[in-house]
């Protein structure tokens, strides 16, 4: 089965040959994208478009490829908003509430978490996410991680091991025993279900020197690193991501000059997550700064019900542009191409030929619209690779 979809005025292809001539995002006008067997296999202007077996008229809108969320905590239960509440009202965000969604989540049945996650996930396809990475980090004992990640993993092979999100109440006393617990029996009965080991590396969760026992482990076992860091304030987390050769480092809200000089050098991503700032009230990282420093840089919802519950890509790229300095076309690349580059991945963030076909049909002529319109559901369809 082959499906043409022409007739696009704007089509985002985030072809790196056009991005070298300085068109981050590769737009084509007046084009078209065959898809055959999940994969894009031709593109083009319109007039010269192949026959296929189906056609699909975008009627002169925008196309650009699916939404690449590098970065959610979907396996949860319950939601806080009390919590949301009384710091809209002067409370500022603490970890420490982490506790009572894990509260809820360990009582909550297999079933429920998966519905849960089926909800969300659902809830962001609509708004044209096609790849998303969930995390574990609300079960924090062996068999509740253990589940929280096969659960996560009926939905994405982007799973990711977050143990280490806080030390749970019954371990209060000793942090060092949730650490051999993390890096023990946890990490092996984790390990089958994730692709990535992640660590919370913030005053308050774990030290430096912890994440690096913990992602050490991760890595033993087969998993690749990641980090939550500088998210409450300045701290060694994005310094170690950048030592360490991760991926990607997460929130990255608090940066100094060394900060920012290491990620470009390391060439490890940035994945900003805007809704955290809008959801906690801090100040938003400026997007601009790393882009200008030659870093690469990602947008993710961290859809949770703590720190931000949203599940919206096209909300997160109107912050980025409205608080973080970064122009449309930056931000749309950075929840796309930035989003794969975050988990890895090649297949993803871009509509060239051999790349999934996951691409959304906008209600609107540009990817501009996605932040000139805030709040607008301008997602008028999502395709998504078989
Ligand atoms: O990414 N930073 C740590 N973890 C989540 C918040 C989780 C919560 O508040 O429940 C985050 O912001
Ligand atoms: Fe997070």
């Amino acid at each position: 089965m082959s499906l043409l979809v022409t007739n696009i005025g704007e089509l985002v292809t985030n072809d790196p040959a056009a991005a070298g001539s300085g068109d981050l995002l590769g737009v084509r006008s007046d084009a078209a994208v065959v898809v055959e067997d999940g994969l894009v296999s031709w593109v083009g202007a319109a007039a010269d478009a192949p026959a296929a077996d189906d056609v699909v008229d975008a009627g002169g809108r925008a196309v650009i490829p699916g939404f690449v969320d590098s970065h959610s905590h979907l396996v949860f239960a319950g939601d806080r908003a009390q919590e949301f509440r009384a710091r809209m009202a002067g409370e500022s965000y603490a970890a420490g509430g982490i506790r009572t969604t894990v509260a809820a989540t360990r009582a909550a049945t297999d079933d429920e978490l998966a519905a849960g996650v089926a909800r969300h996930v659902d809830e962001m396809r609509r708004q044209g996410t096609t790849t998303v990475e969930i995390k574990s980090g609300y079960g924090l004992s062996v068999d509740d991680e253990a589940r929280s990640l096969r659960v996560a993993r009926g939905f994405t092979d982007e799973t990711t091991f977050l143990g280490a999100h806080v030390v749970p109440p019954e371990y209060a006393d000793d942090p060092a025993g949730y650490v051999a617990l993390v890096t023990g029996p946890m990490l092996a009965a984790a390990a089958p279900y994730a692709r990535w080991i992640d660590v919370f590396c913030e005053r308050g969760a774990f030290d430096a020197d912890q994440a690096r026992t913990i992602l050490a482990a991760g890595e033993a076992a087969g998993l690749r690193g990641r980090l939550h860091a500088n998210q409450l304030g300045p701290g060694p987390g994005v310094a170690l991501a950048a030592e360490l050769g991760l991926t990607a480092v997460d929130h990255c809200t608090y940066l100094s000059d060394d900060d920012v000089h290491a990620l470009r050098d390391a060439g490890t991503v940035a994945t900003l997550l805007p809704g955290v700032e809008f959801s906690t009230r801090q100040p938003y990282p400026s997007g601009r700064r790393l882009v200008d420093a030659g870093v690469t840089v990602a947008l993710a919802s961290d859809c949770n019900p703590g720190s931000c519950y949203t599940s919206s890509l096209p909300f997160c790229i109107a912050l980025a542009v409205r608080e973080m300095g970064m122009t449309p076309a930056e931000a749309v690349w950075a929840a796309t191409a930035g989003g794969a580059a975050a988990l890895g991945r090649t297949d993803v963030g871009s509509l060239v030929v051999g790349s999934r076909a996951d691409l959304i049909l906008l209600d609107a002529p540009s990817h501009v619209h996605l932040a000139y319109r805030p709040g607008v559901p301008l997602v008028a369809r999502t395709l998504v690779s078989a």
